[in-house]
């Protein structure tokens, strides 16, 4: 069988995003557009992967993906001349090569298989994947002839007639190794946009006789980010269809309209989420918990039951066990809290281990960061920490422990014991001042 590569394409200029970041490093449901297309590639690939990119975009790859291969793209001179900057890395002898966009980040991972499939049944020398789209200005339309490829036309290319063409090319394509460098060098820049164009593969393979098919997807897998407008218009599409998601299954969110969650957000049947509740990347919630108005949450995992917030703020590697309520102005960062235990108002709990059945009082802080380092706070089952109590890092608090009010804890505190730090109060009678008055 014939090897798979992928050609990601994500050198282009990004000059309608108006943006000194290229176009393919900007996110879409808290996920790098060009993670899109990397996540496809790794699962499809039977051989390379190469990213055609700017010094800025190769700097992104190098350090996010390990195995992938860079070919920097010197003079954006179109699609074609793209693919051919990847021309001699490439093996061209029983291999088949798809070609990615770096900007259509939606495209299914059944999409890219169903291609696969269907190029090597249909024995074509290429496959595109096409869409028909009822507003198609700026897409470049397909002439087709008896299931295969005539020409694709580019919007600025297109004549009155082929402006009314509903059947649209995504880009992205599957092509014999071997046939698509042979062809890509009769790619001329005879254009309006004076551009390479890749898409002008089809009109030489259908006069030579070896016509490229196409397989349709819809068209929201398609969509492209070319500017600020669309990437905002992407997002607030790929949002309702994630939270639509949700909510079939079970999920209870409240005005979802103000909800934001991520691309990859797990949450269990029977949650409720409040409105106004942002949801990065790597959050998953359990069964029957409930997530009050205005909380942040990101990379954690919330157990079943729990309570959180409103206003709480759950930071990268969080774990809140089973039935742990988290109340008002709390924020919680690399720390696990055991079951049942509460931290109920305007705390900060930060690298601390919790056991269960703690009571972490208002206005409690862990003091983390000595200035140099982290350190981490232990607190075992069933103590009882007061209100607005500091607790200095590196610190052990033993199990059935209580610490007074207003402590600064700075020494372990062993089992079953009571700490307390507090100045005496000092009470003395009032002076008043005749001439001033009260
Ligand atoms: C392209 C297609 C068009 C299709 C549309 C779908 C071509 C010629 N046109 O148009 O038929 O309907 O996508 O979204 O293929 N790039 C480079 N180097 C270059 C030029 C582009 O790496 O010299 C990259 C871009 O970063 C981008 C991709 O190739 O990721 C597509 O280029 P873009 O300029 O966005 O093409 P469109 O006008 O959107
Ligand atoms: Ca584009």
């Amino acid at each position: 069988m014939k090897k798979i590569s992928f050609v990601i394409l994500a050198a282009g200029k990004s000059r309608r995003m108006m943006s000194s970041k290229s176009k393919v490093l900007h996110e879409l449901g808290d996920k790098v557009l060009l993670d899109y297309a990397w996540d496809i590639a790794v699962q499809n690939s039977t051989s390379d992967i190469f990213f055609v990119c700017s010094p800025q975009v190769k700097q992104y790859v190098n350090k996010n993906y390990k195995k992938a291969k860079t070919v920097i793209q010197k003079n954006q001179l179109g699609t074609a001349h793209a693919v051919e900057c990847a021309k001699k890395y490439i093996s061209k002898n029983k291999h088949d090569v798809v070609v990615l966009f770096g900007d259509v980040p939606l495209i299914k991972n059944s999409t890219i298989k169903k291609l696969i499939k269907f190029n090597r049944k249909s024995k074509s020398i290429g496959t595109i994947v096409s869409f028909r789209s009822d507003k198609p200005f700026g897409y470049g339309r397909i002439i087709s002839e008896n299931q295969y490829v005539k020409s694709v036309v580019e919007e600025s290319d297109t004549n009155y007639e082929q402006k009314k063409i509903n059947l649209c090319n995504s880009g992205i394509l599957i092509c014999d190794s071997k046939y698509l460098f042979e062809t890509i060098k009769k790619i001329s820049n005879k254009n309006n946009q004076k551009e390479r164009f890749l898409t002008d593969i089809c009109k030489i393979a259908y006069n030579e006789k070896k016509p490229f098919s196409y397989i349709n997807c819809d068209e929201i897998e398609v969509l492209g980010v070319n500017s600020h407008l669309q990437l905002t218009s992407l997002e607030e599409k790929f949002q309702n269809i994630y939270k639509n998601k949700l909510i079939k299954n079970g999920v209870h969110l409240i005005r979802p309209e103000t909800i934001t969650i991520s691309h990859d957000t797990k949450i269990a049947k029977n949650v409720v989420i409040e409105p106004n509740t942002i949801i990065k990347s790597g959050v998953k919630i359990a069964d029957s918990t409930k997530i009050f108005g205005g909380s942040y949450l990101e990379n954690c995992k919330i157990g079943k039951k729990c309570k959180v917030g409103p206003y709480a703020r759950i930071r990268p590697n969080t774990i809140l066990n089973d039935y742990v309520k988290v109340g008002n102005y709390v924020e919680i960062k690399n720390s696990k809290i055991g079951k049942f235990s509460s931290i109920a108002h305007l705390s900060y709990i930060g690298d601390a281990e919790i056991g269960n059945n703690v009571n972490i009082g208002a206005g409690t802080i862990t003091c983390n960061y000595d200035g140099t380092k982290k350190n981490r706070t232990i607190i075992k089952k069933n103590v009882f920490i007061g209100s607005n109590c500091s607790l200095i890092a590196p610190l052990k608090i033993k199990q059935n422990s209580i610490i007074g009010a207003g402590s600064v804890v700075d020494k372990d505190v062993p089992p079953n014991s009571l700490a307390l730090e507090r100045s005496k109060l000092v009470l003395k009678k009032r002076k008043f001042n005749k001439n001033k008055g009260k």
